[in-house]
């Protein structure tokens, strides 16, 4: 009974259940010991945890499985399972019975351990050769650090001298969660560390946003369809957009973001990633090294930003307090764990160049920020104007020119609009949409999917090193020219539940353009 998973009984509701996809199977992966670094923490209950269980519940964990949860705090395994079964109830109704959680943390184990004394790790290995036997699991080990970035190097080198990192009779692989790095030199530097004691081959820098199935169909929607590509270049597009609104504001993690702040937070990974994916070339093969490759060319084209005209590309903004949904929110200054006089940005948004055949003329401007109107994630392609217009006597102004949307999150789907005549009229034209939507078809959330890549080697979802370093190269220069400049006292300068700071909306209008409504 251990070693069995709780069957799923038919579809389970919004997903579409695994036997009824078509070609579209989700393989299970092989036998496989999960060790979580961090298993106390937030992440492991909230997402690492109730994603297990739910790839459990969908039949998607080898029946060989467990999960070491490793971490400062003492505890015993039954107290490790009683912690994780009420973070299951909490986090994740879907399909939730007493029984099937119970035999899912049946696989669930505890060490308690200091993770910067060396001598700990041996015990961490005769632990874990242990569970490898009694659950079978072939040698094949996962280690997933969900801790502090500050600890990460310690557990790294320590992981690499204890000989875990080797790859004996199954493989050995490292999630690392966000942010690789605060800066270039930063980053290199953990790159090294990783490198010292495991081969790219076996890391899986891990971007959530990478993972989301609306992010994955990109690629699908522009390379499996002959219609898109044809116009997907400077002769069509006339700009693109790249919108990631938040409603949330900081809430408890003021000590990370007050080190961080928009640009480490939110571009140098998920934007600077959405942006690669709408821009890069067709690779010959949907393969990992290949779609890596031609992100990194992307990245290496990006024109570097002239830190003498930064008014001209890039608006930041902080929030102050204000109302969402009828409730009074407070200023990021008033947020627990952040200065009273913080400079660090909320909001930004930035002009991008990008130096290639492809892409010449056609500006990409990204924002990003907190505790904006709306919640929304989205690419917009504008598309150029026609370029003569024949209705110019029956019309008033000018037509709205045709923009495709692809709606990351929520609304998850596709839109058109279009010019059609209103019926009856004469010569009346309206913008029309056609619209596909996601709703209730999603097999995987984003945390599930990162979970099986990384027990099956599949790697494309992942950041590869050099794609790090260039959006690292892009990003730093610009982030210490602004962190330099005394000149921010303008904070804060929006309203908590407004489409962001004013000065955004400039950036576009000097260009003759305006931003998608939030
Ligand atoms: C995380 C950022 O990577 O992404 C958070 O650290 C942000 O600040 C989050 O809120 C947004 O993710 P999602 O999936 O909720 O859009």
């Amino acid at each position: 009974m251990e070693d069995q998973c709780p069957a799923l009984s038919g579809a389970v509701a919004g997903k579409i259940a695994p036997e009824t996809e078509q070609n579209c199977i989700i393989e299970v992966p092989q036998p496989c010991g999960l060790v979580i670094f961090g298993a106390s923490g937030d992440l492991a209950e909230r997402k690492i945890i109730p994603s297990l269980y739910h790839l459990c519940l969908d039949k998607l964990l080898p029946d060989n499985f467990f999960v070491l949860g490793v971490a400062r705090t003492a505890m015993s395994d039954d107290q490790f399972r009683k912690a994780m079964e009420n973070a299951i109830r909490t986090a994740s109704p879907r399909g939730y019975t007493d029984e099937s959680c119970r035999l899912f943390t049946e696989k669930l184990y505890y060490i308690p351990m200091d993770y910067g004394e060396f001598s700990q790790y041996r015990a961490l290995t005769d632990r874990l050769l242990s569970l490898e036997k009694k659950h079978n699991t072939l040698g094949n080990r996962v280690f997933y650090l969900a801790i502090p970035p500050a600890v990460y190097e310690t557990v790294i080198q320590n992981l690499g001298d204890s000989g875990l990192s080797q790859e004996k009779s199954g493989y050995s692989h490292i999630v690392i969660e966000k942010p690789v790095g605060r800066d270039l030199a930063s980053a290199r530097k953990l790159n090294v560390t990783l490198r010292r004691s495991f081969g790219e081959r076996q890391i899986y820098r891990m971007d959530h946003y990478l993972a989301k199935e609306t992010v994955q169909n990109i690629l699908m929607f522009r390379f499996a369809n002959s219609i898109f590509e044809p116009l997907w270049n400077r002769q069509y597009i006339d700009h693109v957009q790249i919108t990631v609104a938040e409603t949330l504001g900081i809430g408890h993690r003021g000590g990370y973001y007050e080190t961080s702040g928009v640009l480490r937070d939110m571009f140098q990974n998920h934007i600077l990633q959405l942006l690669a994916l709408t821009a890069m070339e067709a690779p010959a093969l949907f393969e990992a090294g290949r779609v890596r490759d031609e992100k990194a060319k992307v990245f290496r084209s990006i024109r570097p930003f002239d830190l003498g005209r930064l008014d001209e590309t890039v608006v930041l903004g902080q929030y102050d307090r204000g109302s969402l949904e009828g409730t009074d929110v407070p200023a990021y200054r008033e947020e627990m764990g952040v200065a009273k006089d913080s400079l660090t940005p909320t909001y930004a948004a930035l002009k991008v160049i990008i130096d290639n055949w492809r892409w010449k003329g056609v500006p990409f401007y990204l924002r990003s920020g907190k505790r904006l109107s709306t919640r929304k994630a989205e690419i917009s392609v504008h598309f150029k104007p026609v370029p003569h217009l024949m209705f110019s006597q029956a019309l008033d102004g000018g037509i709205a020119a045709n923009t495709l949307v692809l709606r990351i999150q929520p609304d998850e789907g596709i839109g058109l609009s279009f010019q059609a005549k209103n019926p009856g009229s004469r010569a009346c034209l309206n913008t029309v949409l056609m619209d596909f939507s996601y709703r209730n078809v999603f097999v995987l959330d984003d945390y599930e999917r990162v979970l099986l890549d990384c027990m099956q080697g599949d790697q494309m979802l992942f950041a590869r090193d050099d794609g790090v370093d260039l959006t690292w190269e892009l990003l730093t220069p610009l982030i210490e020219k602004l962190e330099g400049e005394s000149g921010k006292d303008n904070f804060p300068n929006y309203v908590a539940g407004s489409a962001g700071p004013r000065p955004a909306a400039e950036l576009l209008r000097r260009d003759g353009r305006a931003w998608r409504p939030l």
